[in-house]
């Protein structure tokens, strides 16, 4: 099923030869708009690639040059909610790695635990609690599976994004992110503990993607934008609506950091 996505994604990139790739998350597919000369693949015709059913994800690689550089950003991608496979997004980066991406960067819409970082701000994922009772790895039957995680969000690459965001003027929170399997939202008790545990956002995605990165040699960063603040803190209801409403607006943020993090070519150090 891999070779067979492979075997097309190469012939389709013909020359094009990028070594890193972003995972866009709810409400940030846009930034596909900035890709010069894109070429946009349905992950209906990439066999194991993620025929995704949340609204807001739109299923298609595209690829082509961000600021200049090869890039590949996949737009939509597999929730473990969806269907209770952690590692439903194993295939297509096992395709990613099999092209020769060597970077990842993640992304995604989360839920802020701490009020000085309210909607529309952008968190640099430092570090994970992986709070799903789940893991991408189960049932993986090498010992490869006993990944070390201890720097899994990469320090290089972390360095460059804060680069980026400093020389934009851009205000970067930082901060530990707290992988819950949703699809319901958290309760305001589960918020409280989330902050006592240490997590600075909430958020139903990432975690198991950054598991299989790291298990498969990327080096990974992961960024979150904010859309809420996270159940019981201002008292109304959470939706996905408003999830899908309120990312572009950190994604723009966003958006103008990675630019800039591709036009400085620092990711290459
Ligand atoms: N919780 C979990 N996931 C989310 C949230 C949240 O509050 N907001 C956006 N994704």
């Amino acid at each position: 099923m891999t070779q067979k996505a492979l075997d097309h994604l190469i012939e389709r990139l013909g020359g094009l030869a990028p070594a890193t790739a972003l995972v866009l998350g709810s409400g940030l597919g846009n930034l596909v708009d900035r890709i010069d000369d894109p070429l946009r693949i349905s992950y209906a015709d990439l066999p194991g690639f993620p025929q995704s059913g949340v609204t807001g994800h739109a299923g298609e690689l595209v690829a082509g040059l961000f600021a200049g550089m090869p890039v590949l950003m996949l737009s939509g991608r597999a929730h473990y909610y969806e269907h209770g496979n952690a590692a439903a997004m194993r295939p297509a980066l096992e395709v990613l790695a099999g092209i020769g991406i060597t970077r990842l960067i993640l992304t995604n819409a989360a839920g802020s635990v701490d009020p000085e970082m309210p909607p529309g701000s952008v968190m640099l994922i430092t570090d994970h609690i992986n709070f799903s009772g789940t893991n991408p790895l189960i049932g993986e039957p090498s010992d490869r599976r006993f990944v070390g995680l201890t720097g899994a969000y990469d320090a290089g690459m972390r360095a460059a994004i804060e680069q980026a965001a400093k020389a934009t003027g851009t205000t970067l929170h930082k901060g530990v992110y707290m992988w819950f399997s949703g699809p319901c939202f958290e309760t305001p008790a589960e918020i409280r503990m989330a902050r006592i545990m240490g997590a600075n956002a909430v958020g139903m995605s990432t975690v198991p993607e950054v598991i299989l990165a790291r298990f498969l040699g990327l080096r990974v960063a992961a960024c979150s934008v904010v859309t809420n603040l996270a159940a019981g803190m201002t008292g109304a209801e959470l939706s996905h609506q408003e999830t899908k409403d309120m990312a572009p607006v950190g994604g723009a943020r966003l958006a103008t950091i990675l630019q800039r993090l591709f036009r400085d070519r620092s990711l290459e150090g």
